[in-house]
């Protein structure tokens, strides 16, 4: 990739610019796409990659204060207006792709002028990565905001080398089939434009290539789809953490003394969670199980705590800032169930954490309990489990995650069964030292053999290979 520029397309770029009373702040931002494509390895290229996202500024904050964030990338944001950012982002990818493709469908709300706006936005992109698209520039497309961006661009350069990752579950198609029939085709066509298109696990992968088998009749290989003229190569990459961060994080002294003063408050047993506000990551199951929990272990109260951070997110959302309240209404009724006049069994955040209180939490607690009623990865399982220099701590996790077919040593539970989940938890907080050592071991041996690094290096390579094969022989 020496001689090849990186043009990396995403919803959101990696900090948002917030003006408040003539106050401007720069921060940075969060999730999984964000902090994977932060911590590529980019020092095998020689042209600094370029960067395209969706703005959350105005085109005025960002002339004053782009030289803020001038650093390995050359941002370029695409300022879309008001409403169709509303209806392309809130509406269609968060309110229709969002909810169907983690298997909620009675959460998707379809209407055809988000569709529209979800047109609109894809084209703008397109626009903008067409003034810059360069010979040899290899572009990669993220996530299921721009699902069709990759044939806008074929049909406007069709000799350009275009990768797609797809961060969330691909669903079967008994799921994808509730969408009108134009709308799906227009889905999966625009993806088809890609050279390579990647997905977290092989299921994702086969519900993709069996949607476009019984939607477009195009036929496939296990891992390629016959397009007409075009092969177009389709694998399962599984996404990875930066491995050394989080281990050498143990060691950070800020992270030693958030550590201490944890253990210091909570000197019992420590359970932890920490997700973004989404119905999709199952806190209110969790918090169900810690009842059922909690009533059938009675010899435990006064001698654990649950600490709950709930991370904001999509809150101009009904469907999130419902859950914040019903998440809210959950933890008092089981804190004021369970309380003693001494001791409370739910410490509830919802705010945001800084890396060193983060990973105190993860170095300090007994058992990380991670239960997503659906989730394309997971990330904090991984980090979780990378932080444990000291090799203790239990996972807990959702059998649900893309991140539990590489994670076998954790404590797999179904998180709609609450009984299980509280079976397990006492499981858990009963393991002996040794074997939670020996599974955190293992799972370290196995995140660190295929880091957020090599992840990406493995996609490039694909890439290339895929579309030398197109320049050779465009269907074998
Ligand atoms: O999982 C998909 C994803 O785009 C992740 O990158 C990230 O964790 C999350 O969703 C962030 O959502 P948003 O950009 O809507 O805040």
């Amino acid at each position: 990739m020496k001689n090849n520029r990186l043009i990396i397309i995403s919803y959101r770029l990696p900090f948002s610019i917030q003006v408040q009373n003539k106050v401007t702040t720069v921060k940075p931002s969060s999730g999984g796409l964000v902090t994977a494509v932060k911590s590529l390895d980019l020092s095998a290229s020689s042209q600094k990659p370029v960067w395209i996202g969706c703005a959350d500024f105005t085109q005025r904050t960002w002339e004053k204060h782009r030289h803020e964030v001038n650093d390995d990338f050359e941002y370029v944001p695409v300022f879309l207006d008001k409403a169709t950012n509303k209806h392309f982002y809130n509406g269609f990818a968060n309110s229709v792709l969002w909810p169907l493709f983690h298997y909620f469908p009675s959460y998707v709300d379809y209407h055809d002028e988000d569709l529209a706006a979800y047109q609109t936005a894809n084209q703008q992109v397109c626009e903008k990565v067409m003034e810059l698209l360069q010979p040899n520039d290899l572009v990669w497309v993220h996530d299921y905001h721009f699902l069709a961006l990759p044939q806008l661009i074929r049909e406007q350069e069709p000799k350009a080398t275009i990768g797609f990752f797809l961060h969330i579950p691909f669903p079967s198609n008994e799921l994808l089939r509730l969408l009108p029939r134009r709308c799906r085709d227009y889905l999966l066509t625009g993806l088809l434009g890609a050279d390579l298109i990647g997905f977290h696990t092989n299921d994702y992968l086969i519900h993709f290539l069996k949607s476009v088998q019984l939607n477009l009749g195009l036929p496939h290989t296990l891992a390629k789809i016959f397009n007409q003229d075009r092969a177009v190569q389709c694998q399962a990459f599984p996404i990875g953490i930066n491995y050394g961060l989080y281990n050498d994080g143990y060691n950070q002294p800020e992270v030693i003394e958030e550590r201490r003063a944890l253990k210091e408050s909570y000197p019992g047993k420590i359970i932890f969670s920490v997700d973004r506000l989404d119905y999709t990551k199952g806190v209110m199951q969790r918090l169900d199980a810690l009842e059922a929990f909690l009533q059938a272990h009675p010899e435990w109260k006064g001698n654990l705590v649950f600490i709950l951070v709930v991370i904001p997110s999509r809150d101009e959302i009904q469907t999130y800032w419902e859950r914040k309240q019903m998440i809210e209404q959950a933890v008092g009724r089981i804190n004021g169930k369970f309380a003693t006049l001494t001791w409370v069994p739910i410490v509830y955040r919802y705010a945001s954490l800084s890396f060193p209180q983060l990973l105190a939490l993860y170095t300090a607690c007994d058992v990380a309990m991670i239960t997503p009623l659906r989730d394309g990865m997971n990330l904090v399982a991984k980090e979780f489990v990378a932080s444990r220099q000291d090799q203790q701590g239990v996972l807990l996790l959702s059998e649900l995650t893309g991140a539990a077919n590489e994670l076998g040593e954790a404590l797999l539970v179904n998180p709609l069964d609450e009984y299980e989940v509280a079976d397990q938890l006492n499981a858990g907080l009963t393991m002996a030292p040794e074997e939670q050592q020996r599974r955190i071991a293992i799972m370290q041996q196995r995140i660190a053999g295929y880091d957020v690094k090599q992840w990406a290096n493995e996609f490039f390579e694909s890439l290339l290979t895929a579309r030398r094969g197109q320049e050779k022989s465009p269907v074998r």
